[in-house]
């Protein structure tokens, strides 16, 4: 290149190296929800401080190896004077010596540290289980969050107390995921048929941003999470809240009949009542079961793992920390969760979305349904207000009120429990002299009795307790008229 346009390019390319250089440096400001230079508790500071180290010594190498590369350069570039091949030389022991054993030093100070703080890391993590254990699974593309010993489920937000180090289980259904909280922890990938852990730490309450940090599929980078950090009396009090049912929907409300749209489209896939305990522990075999029946028909299944609603108006966000959460993104999500979302498989897979979607009117109510999803005033009970004086619809009411719906379709597809569609015939062709109601009500109340083949005695024995005698004969009644 002539020497007149290389002064003219030189200044544009000190620019571009500047502006590269310092939109490099702004990616790391502490201030941004995902620095890792803004810690936010002291796992993530020691984390931060061992990076720190790490980065010095590389400079340190950086500068010495560049300064010798320009020295180097300059005093033995070609000049004017410089006639023929240089003096050709070989070997020198010294220095093969000194940068054998100089690298050797530099790694053995990264290393010593680096490994203690690994191995102490993963002791803290076991005896943080004494605190608090979450159990966290992957699933493409969002989170399932499970709290050990507490019988709560929950989906993409992890909730936590400030100021004890918790422990992190992490589980994977289907991929390799990676579970990263930048201003909590370092990242530790989820593994299937192996289980990891990790330890974090909060020292102040507020909302941290988790994010999937392992390619895993299509929708990868929209596989996000929030950490919230609460105080221990109101991180107590969300877990006494998510124990506690949803207020059942007024008779005859908008929302009571997005709950019937719910349990009819929707349960088969999201569980939405894990209040109750015993549904909460059935949950982690619900999505295994989901799961099966997705790997056996990954194009075919109609069931899919999906994340838990169990309070879904309580949660910060949508689609795995994509949007706020509200009733206008709620409703944009049902129509069309492609456009929020391009790679989630509701819309690919859900019966309901290949059959062309709800209308715009049903949308409404599922949502007006799903808005009603947090937890009861303490003391207030859960099952419809005013019993319907129609024996069918209350049956209806308490099918999805009372948990069926987390196991049961009301169609042909199996999910915990067998569909129930077209139950009264069948219990008609049994031939044990029994009639179709009194085998239902029977089932209800005693549901080891009657085993369908193929299905694992888990139904929880004790609606004959939890139900009255006529919300059971309701139940049946409605049960009766499943197509
Ligand atoms: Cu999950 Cu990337």
């Amino acid at each position: 290149m002539p020497m007149r346009n290389l002064k003219r390019v030189r200044p544009l390319l000190l620019l571009a190296i500047f502006g590269a250089v310092m939109t490099a440096l702004a990616a790391c400001t502490p201030h941004h929800g995902q620095s890792t230079f803004g810690p936010a508790g002291p796992i993530a500071e020691r984390q931060k401080d061992l990076f720190v180290l790490i980065f010095w010594v590389a400079m340190a190498v950086l500068v010495v190896v560049e300064a010798v590369i320009i020295v180097l350069t300059l005093k033995f570039r070609r000049r004017a004077s410089t006639t023929g091949v240089p003096e050709q030389t070989h070997g020198n022991q010294r220095l093969e010596i000194a940068w054998t054993i100089a690298p050797a030093l530099i790694l053995a100070v990264i290393a010593i540290p680096t490994v203690s703080m690994i191995f102490s890391l993963d002791r803290e993590a076991t005896s943080a289980a004494g605190n608090l254990e979450v159990v966290v699974t992957g699933h493409q593309w969002w989170w399932e969050v499970q709290y050990t010993g507490e019988d709560v489920v929950s989906a993409n937000e992890v909730h936590i107390p400030v100021g004890v180090p918790v422990r992190v289980v992490l589980e994977s259904d289907d991929v390799i995921h990676s579970f990263w909280v930048p201003k909590l922890a370092g990242k530790v990938d989820l593994i299937p048929t192996r289980t990891n852990q990790l330890v974090m730490e909060a020292s102040e309450p507020g909302v941290f941003f988790g994010q999937c940090a392992e390619f895993c599929g299509e929708a990868h980078a929209l596989m996000r999470f929030r950490v919230v950090a609460h105080q221990p009396d109101d991180f107590r009090a969300w877990l006494d809240g998510m124990r506690r049912p949803a207020l059942a929907p007024e008779p005859g409300s908008l929302a009571a009949t997005g709950q019937g749209i719910f349990a009819g489209n929707c349960s088969m896939c999201h569980s939405a009542s894990t209040a109750d305990a015993r549904s909460a522990r059935a949950e982690r075999s619900v999505q295994h079961t989901r799961q099966a029946a997705f790997l056996a028909d990954p194009k075919g299944t109609r069931i899919i793992s999906a994340p838990n609603l169990t309070h879904l108006a309580t949660r910060l966000t949508l689609g795995a920390g994509l949007v706020d959460f509200n009733e206008a993104e709620l409703t944009a999500w049902i129509k069309d969760p492609g456009s929020v979302k391009p790679g989630n498989r509701m819309e690919a897979l859900a019966q309901v979305y290949r059959a062309g979607g709800l209308s715009d009117d049903q949308i409404k109510a599922v949502v007006a349904y799903l808005m009603t999803l947090k937890p009861a005033p303490p003391g207030e009970s859960s099952l419809p207000p005013a019993p319907s004086a129609d024996p069918v619809a209350r049956g209806k009411q308490i099918f999805a009120s009372a948990g069926c719906s987390g196991c049961h379709s009301t169609g042909s597809d199996a999910i915990l429990g067998p569909g129930l569609g077209g139950i009264a015939q069948r219990a008609a062709n049994r031939k044990s002299g029994m009639s179709a109601s009194d085998y239902l009500h029977e089932s209800i109340v005693n549901p080891t009795a009657y085993i369908v083949q193929g299905f694992s005695p888990v139904m929880p024995g004790n609606f004959g307790q939890t139900l009255t005698a006529a919300d059971i004969d309701a139940l049946v009644a409605y049960l009766e008229t499943l197509p």
